[in-house]
């Protein structure tokens, strides 16, 4: 497992590899907390102005541009507003997050506590999937740690604002990482998602103005204000600014959570050389999944000699999209059909049941892999899952259900040969 940046100084992973960097007194000779000193000497419009001149997207997977977020918070509110950090990171492919939580806790913290500043919140709580609760004790010792020392709780660093922080974990359902069934799990309710608009921004947690970003998002903060908005972009490029982890698994010589500047080039270098030269066994590239289990599939002619930059216009352009960074790669000894199934599976499991596309779509996907993988394939079989995955696909309640159909309508087009070669195998 390997954990390092390439081709820019580590920003995120900074103190993966410090001695005790969970720890405050570290997380301060480090440089930390220096930006929140220097943001509670700011205005709450700097500071989001300064987020918005970064051109951060959000790292939880939508790729929303977080300034913009922010400032949908209305200023004046008769509610209290909140700040969610989002540590559900239960993307297939996807373990960058539960890093920044258990090694640099404080850097977290520091995010969420000027995003409480900029906008005005004085409660945030980072919810959990339930299988990161191994993950709590340190970060509960992180926030007790801070409130010890006056970064935290009344008068925060004598600027005369305060805010909490509280711990809570989900039960480990996928749909708890969606924001706005996140937030109803967090009320106490079943993890469903809710109708947007209104958006958590204007009406989110307790029905109030709500900001939900993602581990890494929360991470970024500090850098923007410690370099300024436009430094740290200039380290991505104009439209995706700064650094971005990957999670890289699968057939790699060395998979691991890398950090890379946005826009670094290329995708065909990064898995081919820079996870360890080749892929594991010497074996041929079959397929990449970039972004997570809920985006296109890419074949091997999408990837090689084609200079696909990583950064969330160049994989569109390259037929996917970055999602959250959790890139798995497949060598030629992979079939295609059966890691599908496998992934629709997960996707039946997770769907909430709240729409019927999406409960009853995933189910039946399932069933049509099985009957193909149990050697009553029929000819009309590819049609009929494209069928139905475009019963799904923008059509159920929340994103769940695109992210079930893509990697199925992708695979069908990008390998049919592996289709084919069921239906005709019995
Ligand atoms: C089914 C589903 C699961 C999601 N899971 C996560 C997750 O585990 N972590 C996360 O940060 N965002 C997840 N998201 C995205 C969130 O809804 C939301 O866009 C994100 O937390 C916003 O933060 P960001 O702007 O910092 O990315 C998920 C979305 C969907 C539709």
């Amino acid at each position: 497992m390997e954990i390092k940046a390439i081709g820019c100084e580590p920003l995120q992973l900074k103190r993966m590899h410090v001695k005790d960097g969970h720890t405050l007194k570290v997380y301060q000779e480090t440089g930390g907390y220096k930006s929140l000193k220097k943001a509670v000497g700011m205005s709450q419009d700097d500071i989001i102005n300064e987020v918005k001149a970064s051109s951060l997207r959000g790292r939880g997977g939508a790729g929303f541009p977080t300034g913009m977020k922010w400032s949908f918070v209305p200023r004046q509110s008769p509610k209290p507003k909140y700040v969610v950090c989002n540590a559900d990171e239960s993307e297939p492919g996807s373990f960058k997050d539960r890093y920044l939580l258990e090694r640099d806790p404080h850097a977290v913290i520091e995010g969420m506590i000027i995003a409480g500043f900029a906008l005005g919140a004085s409660t945030g709580y980072i919810y959990f999937r339930g299988e990161y609760n191994y993950l709590i004790h340190i970060v509960d010792a992180a926030l007790e740690e801070a409130r010890a020392a006056g970064i935290l709780g009344d008068n925060i660093l004598g600027s005369g604002f305060s805010m909490n922080i509280h711990t809570h974990t989900g039960a480990g359902a996928y749909i708890c990482g969606e924001e706005t069934a996140l937030l109803s799990s967090l009320e106490g309710f079943r993890g469903h998602p809710r109708m947007k608009p209104p958006f958590p921004a204007v009406e989110g947690l307790y029905a109030s103005p709500t900001v939900v970003n993602n581990v890494e998002t929360f991470t970024s903060v500090p850098q923007i204000i410690e370099m300024g908005g436009t430094v740290w972009r200039d380290l991505g490029t104009e439209k995706s600014g700064g650094t971005k982890l990957w999670s890289i698994s699968g057939h790699v010589k060395r998979p691991g959570v890398y950090e890379l500047p946005m826009g670094y080039s290329d995708m065909e270098k990064f898995i081919m050389e820079d996870c360890g030269g080749m892929l594991r066994d010497d074996k041929k590239l079959k397929a990449v999944i970039p972004g997570g289990s809920s985006v296109y599939i890419m074949n091997a002619d999408q990837i090689l000699g084609k200079n696909v930059t990583l950064d969330y216009e160049g994989l569109v352009e390259a037929g996917s999209m970055l999602g959250t960074g959790g890139m798995m790669v497949m060598d030629e000894t992979v079939d295609i059909m059966e890691s599908t199934k496998n992934l629709t599976e997960f996707y039946r499991h997770e769907s909430c049941g709240w729409c019927t596309p999406c409960r009853e779509g995933t189910d039946w996907l399932v069933k049509v892999f099985n009957r193909i993988a149990d050697g009553g394939g029929r000819p009309e079989d590819a049609q009929l899952l494209l069928d139905i995955c475009d019963n799904i696909e923008g059509k159920s309640f929340c994103p769940l259900g695109d992210a079930a159909a893509w990697p199925i309508q992708s695979a069908i087009k990008r390998f049919p040969e592996d289709f084919k070669k069921w239906i005709n195998k019995f």
